[in-house]
């Protein structure tokens, strides 16, 4: 074995950079070496390695980088944006183009934009902009060239590219923004974009609205002021197709922007208008209210409070004005609706309980809030809170450069969760209430079909069911025993006259009873009428109908599953109710059975041994029913 202490080798001059990866830009490796002799001035940022590592930033998503650009046009005061997402047939690469008919900027101020840090709302509160840094880093973590370009009067665009590659070749120890490019036309790879259909969305004529027709026409369109990025060159995005990032922007987009687009401001995504989706589902204009056989439109708000927070973790801070709101969504209007509504079209269940909305443009939505005290649960799909804040909380909710989600810090979050504690709970437990109802009411909608079918059926049976001559006092009485009846069998949907009205059509109907000492049936006809009774407490009740029930309901289409990730499977979910509905006419038939068979007693003793028959039924099968539990037994 050699001892590595005692080599004899000599020693070979490291490359000082010899850790340097392959990818590395030549430029760089040049300066440093340089540097590392100390030969020449060391700038800060190193631009020629800096450049290419801000390329990692770390965006969530194509769609959240893009953000920062729909973000700065609505900041420097454009009413009209449009995003493009062009897919090449030829050879599947992608562009994006994000256009504006905001105000421009100067030559000048371009350049400053293009510098990193360079703002022209540097640390400011108010508005969305703060860093100095979203469109560099957003541009360069999808392409390692982005392109600006600016006019403040039609056809004069000054032109400034970011290019990683050439950036990483240069060899001087300070690099500069390179300066703006004047030019009277836009190249035409970019005026193909912004004149052509995009190939998502099909059936362009009627999809599509484009910014302008031709290149004569664009540089009208565009209008005295705006500015366009350009990624020519886009290689790092979450999805490989031009359909499923453009949707993806179009469903974010439309919620991060709510406000805005509320506002009357137009953003496009490949020449589509994105309409605003409000996951508190309060705007009149957001696109929930347009969905099809809503009753109601609104969520309910349950408060909205306003908190003072400290703009730091020091014990002196000054505090900034933090909205709390709570809001209902209407269970009793729409839990009725299919599952696709829901789901697709409401986005009840699309993990949006927690929407953080600063200066007006949405920085995070979420499920799972933990310094809230808020974690996902299906208890939390039919409530939404809302949390408003500007700029100054920044700190408190740990709002990085990329604004694409708060941290929040335990000092801005203890006077949120204090005071949603007690109205989420009670919420909770409200909804919770609601559908228990609703369960119940669902159940006795499939025990109505058995009802209709069954007394559908009498007109084909071989022998009516006994009937009784009855005289104008009798049909008094009957009339009124009925109505007896309907108040027992009466459901939360309906009215007095509704129950009544079903009561007096019915030939079959149930109720439950839950009572531990009853067999797990009963009948009896009365009033001409079949009454089935089921008992709740026995294990029957337990372990077959209920259980079918619920399976009925999980697997049911256009049933609104408290499970999100159930998929509706309305195949199942038929053949169950099907089986429950056989399952009720048996006991119907049985029931009928009984009561032609007692009608045609001459001695009166079949009614007596029929009860008996039930009870001792009744314990055999609870018996049955229990045994094989414990295999032991
Ligand atoms: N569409 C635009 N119209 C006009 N000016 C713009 C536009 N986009 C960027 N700018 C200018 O470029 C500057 C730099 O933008 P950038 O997004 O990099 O940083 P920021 O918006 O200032 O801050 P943040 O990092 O918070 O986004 C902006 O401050 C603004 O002056
Ligand atoms: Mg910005």
């Amino acid at each position: 074995m050699s001892d590595l202490n005692t080599t004899t080798e000599p020693q070979i001059p490291v490359d000082p950079l010899a850790q340097w990866g392959e990818s590395a830009p030549r430029g760089g490796r040049a300066v440093l070496n340089r540097m590392l002799k100390g030969d020449g001035k060391v700038p800060l940022f190193l631009g020629q390695t800096l450049i290419k590592s801000l390329r990692d930033q770390g965006y969530n998503s194509t769609t959240s980088a893009l953000c920062e650009f729909v973000d700065n046009s609505f900041q420097w005061g454009a009413e009209e944006v449009r995003v493009y997402i062009a897919q090449s047939k030829r050879d599947k690469s992608i562009r994006i183009v994000v256009v504006d008919n905001g105000g421009g900027m100067t030559p000048a101020g371009q350049r400053v934009a293009m510098s990193f840090g360079g703002s022209m709302a540097y640390e400011a509160r108010t508005g969305i902009s703060r860093f100095g840094m979203g469109m560099k880093t957003a541009g360069l973590s999808i392409s390692p060239t982005v392109d600006n370009y600016t006019w403040q009067e039609p056809r004069a665009y000054y032109n400034v590219t970011l290019d990683v590659n050439e950036i990483g070749s240069k060899r001087d120890n300070t690099l500069e923004v390179p300066e703006p490019q004047l030019n009277d036309d836009l190249p035409s790879d970019l005026v193909d974009i912004l004149t052509k259909p995009t190939s998502w969305p099909k059936n362009s004529h009627e999809s599509q609205t484009l910014l302008a027709t031709s290149r004569d026409e664009l540089p009208g369109c565009l209008g005295n002021s705006g500015t366009i990025v350009y990624l020519s060159d886009c290689d790092r995005l979450s999805y490989k197709k031009e359909q499923t990032l453009a949707e993806h922007a179009i469903k974010e987009m439309g919620r991060v922007y709510r406000r805005f687009i509320s506002q009357g401001k137009r953003l496009y995504v490949n020449n589509r208008l994105v309409e605003a989706f409000d996951p508190t589902y309060q705007m009149p204009t957001g696109r929930h209210a347009r969905v099809e056989g809503l009753t109601e439109t609104r969520s309910r708000l349950i408060f909205s409070r306003i908190l003072e927070i400290p703009v730091s973790d020091n014990e002196t801070a000054p505090t900034t004005r933090v909205t709390v709101k709570l809001f209902a969504l209407p269970y009793e209007a729409w839990s009725s609706l299919s599952r696709k509504v829901l789901k697709n079209d409401l986005q009840v269940y699309g993990d949006s309980t927690v929407s953080f909305v600063r200066n007006d443009r949405e920085v995070d939505i979420g499920a799972t809030v933990r310094a809230l005290g808020i974690n996902k649960h299906s208890s939390n799909n039919w409530l939404r809170v809302e949390i408003d804040f500007t700029g100054e909380a920044d700190e408190g909710f740990g709002i990085a450069s990329n604004k694409q989600g708060v941290r929040l810090r335990d000092f801005a979050a203890e006077k949120i969760r204090e005071l949603l504690e007690e109205p989420l709970a009670a919420l909770r437990k409200e909804l919770a209430e609601l559908r228990t109802k609703h369960a119940a009411l669902k159940s006795v909608s499939t025990v109505s079909e058995a009802e209709r079918r069954a007394t559908g059926a009498e007109g084909v049976q071989a022998e009516s069911l006994p009937t009784e001559a009855l005289t104008d006092d009798q049909k008094a009485d009957l009339e009124k025993n009925l109505q007896a009846l309907a108040i027992g069998l009466k459901r939360d949907d309906e009215t007095d006259e509704q129950v009544f009205d079903r009561i007096k059509k019915s030939k079959f109907l149930t109720r439950t009873v839950h009572d531990d000492y009853h067999p797990f049936f009963d009948s009896e006809y009365k009033y001409e009428r079949i009454i089935l009774t089921v008992n709740t407490a026995h294990p029957f009740y337990q372990k077959v109908w209920e259980p079918l029930e619920t399976l009925a309901k999980a697997s049911a289409a256009g049933t609104a599953g408290e499970d999100e990730d159930a998929e509706a499977n309305p195949n199942t979910s038929n053949t169950v109710t099907e089986a429950l509905v056989g399952l009720q006419m048996l006991f119907f038939s049985l029931a009928r059975t009984q009561a032609q068979l007692a009608a045609q007693d001459k001695d009166g003793d079949r009614k007596p041994l029929f009860k008996r028959f039930r009870k001792e039924w009744s314990d055999n099968l609870e018996r049955q029913l229990q045994s094989g539990l414990n295999a032991d037994e």
